[in-house]
């Protein structure tokens, strides 16, 4: 009898593997061997897979002939790819997948179009979580006509019970879904999935472990993230972050540097240090160490230029992180800073644990300290209760600290989190009004404090060709913001000399001086 293609299919573990018991029983115990193995494993079935799918012409089908003959000769068993909401966390759990998806033998798609679809999610805000089912109802439907896709769910929106509910019961056709906590899992994952043949979960409600030496791949060769903490212990009052990313947990600093030394021998020049309250790093470490300790410990090591960090929380913001900013020549000049509020009474319900003027004397400190300082922040709208007083307070601090940038956001209830019990939600339509002054007041703050480089030498990490002129390249200065000059593909990495010639109101046009 002839089998249909779907029947073929792909993942067949009886026609391509062992007993998922035998292949259970002969893992490793221990992190990441036990990853290492599976990812070999996984690779194993997709190799014997795409070769069927090769002898039964399927193959040339699906991906062109030559194409597919290409593949296969570069060990590249499908395509893959991952769709990411939110924060720089999950930019950077999404690098994290890639590398584990590119070892099991996927490449990243050149469009939309793949055969193992990942969207990594977020849930700070509601129109977040809207967003991923209004596409994954697009991608349902193209999985209808091609049953041989995989479609999996990962990241902080799968940390909520309700969500995993909704999916099991309307989105049937979802392969796999996972935790904050599981990432490392993937390729576990994918082999249980391709044993079972049916929707796999897992996860995990908190964990203590942090898996090191997993497999890393980088979006960009000069410039990386790098995590030093997950989780977070604050529980702002308005936030899921603590519900779906655990308790705060620091990295080893021996492992962090050395992650750094291997980048920087690997030609990185810029670390991103992340965290979501990156100032209480090492507390809870068997020896502790503070954020700024670990700070003059990077800046020692050779090859990295500029170290930047993300996020910090006003409370616990030492002078000592103040002292290291101000006298290193390599911890770059910007600062976000989220403020959420200006209003000593909504910063106590929000849980926020600082008043208007603390923060207020905080940011004016480190102005003085660190005169070219930018200044970013994050600010919230219309928390329940916030009254035109709360706002003003809020308008009056962004107007005396002149943020040099500010991400607004409307306030947005999130079950379980005690802001969502709060009586007195603000309405719609004077939530809107606020909203609308805040931004129009934080971008008069911020064109009255930018371009103030104009006509100096600045040193740039060169990023990119300019999409727009392949005449140009695209840099940006130590304090974050973005220059065009005259160059070409071979200074992409550099850091170079450019004099900021004319200010085009968020960005500089410059030139390179040799
Ligand atoms: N509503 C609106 N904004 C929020 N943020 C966090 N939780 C919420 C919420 N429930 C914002 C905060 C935080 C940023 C990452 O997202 O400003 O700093
Ligand atoms: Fe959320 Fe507050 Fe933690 Fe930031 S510090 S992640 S706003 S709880």
């Amino acid at each position: 009898m002839e089998l249909k293609r779907e029947e073929i299919f792909r993942y067949n573990p009886q026609e391509f593997c062992r007993p998922y018991d035998e292949v259970i029983a002969a893992a490793p115990d221990k992190e990441p061997e036990r990853q290492y193995y599976f990812m070999q494993y996984a690779r194993t079935l997709l190799k014997a897979d795409f070769e069927e799918q090769m002898a039964k012409g399927a193959a040339a089908a699906r991906y062109g002939e030559e194409k597919a003959k290409e593949m296969l000769s570069q060990g590249i068993y499908g395509t893959f790819k991952i769709n990411t909401f939110g924060c720089q966390m999950n930019a950077k759990d999404s690098e994290k997948l890639t590398a584990i998806l590119e070892v099991i033998g996927y490449q990243e798609a050149e469009g939309e179009k793949a055969d193992f679809v990942l969207y990594n999610t977020c849930t700070v805000r509601e129109n977040a979580n809207l967003k991923v089912y209004g596409r994954l109802g697009q991608v349902g439907t193209l999985k209808k006509k091609d049953p041989h896709m995989l479609i999996a769910l990962c990241g902080c929106m799968m940390q909520e019970p309700e969500v995993v509910k909704k999916l099991k019961t309307s989105y049937g056709f979802v392969d796999l879904i996972f935790g904050t906590h599981n990432i490392f899992q993937l390729a576990e994952l994918m082999v249980r999935r391709f044993h079972q043949r049916k929707m796999v979960v897992e996860v995990w409600e908190g964990t203590d472990q942090i898996v090191e030496n997993l497999p890393a791949d980088r979006k960009y060769p000069f410039k990386s993230g790098v995590n030093i903490m997950f989780g977070c212990n604050n529980f702002c009052s308005y936030c899921i972050v603590p519900y779906v990313r655990g308790r705060e947990r620091s990295r080893k600093p021996e492992e962090i540097l050395n992650e750094i030394r291997n980048l920087a021998a690997d030609g990185v020049v810029e670390v991103m240090l992340l965290g979501q309250n990156v100032n209480s790093y090492g507390k809870t470490l068997d020896e502790p160490i503070t954020f700024a300790q670990l700070l003059r410990q990077v800046e020692q090591i050779p090859g990295i230029e500029r170290i930047r960090f993300m996020t910090s929380h006003p409370k616990d913001l030492s002078d000592e992180l103040i002292q290291v900013m101000k006298e290193s020549k390599k911890v770059c000049p910007h600062l976000h800073l989220p403020l959420q509020s200006g209003s000593s009474r909504i910063l106590k319900a929000m849980n926020r644990k600082y008043t208007k003027e603390q923060y207020l004397e905080l940011a004016f400190k480190i102005k003085k300290e660190v005169p070219d300082i930018s200044l970013t922040t994050d600010i919230i709208v219309g928390f329940p209760g916030e009254t035109e007083e709360d706002f003003l307070e809020t308008m009056d601090v962004v107007e005396k600290v002149k943020f040099d940038s500010a991400f607004t956001f409307i306030y947005s209830k999130r079950t379980g989190t005690p802001a969502a019990a709060m009586e007195n939600q603000v309405p719609e339509e004077v939530v809107k009004d606020r909203f609308d002054r805040l931004l129009a007041k934080v971008q008069e703050v911020g064109s009255s404090v930018s371009g103030r480089e104009i006509h100096t030498c600045q040193q740039v990490l060169v990023e990119e060709v300019n999409h727009q002129d392949p005449a140009l390249v695209t840099g940006r200065l130590g304090n974050n913001t973005v220059v065009h000059f005259p160059g070409d593909a071979s200074l992409i990495g550099k850091i170079v000399d450019v004099e900021m010639d004319e200010f085009k109101g968020f960005y500089y046009m410059g030139h390179k001086i040799d």
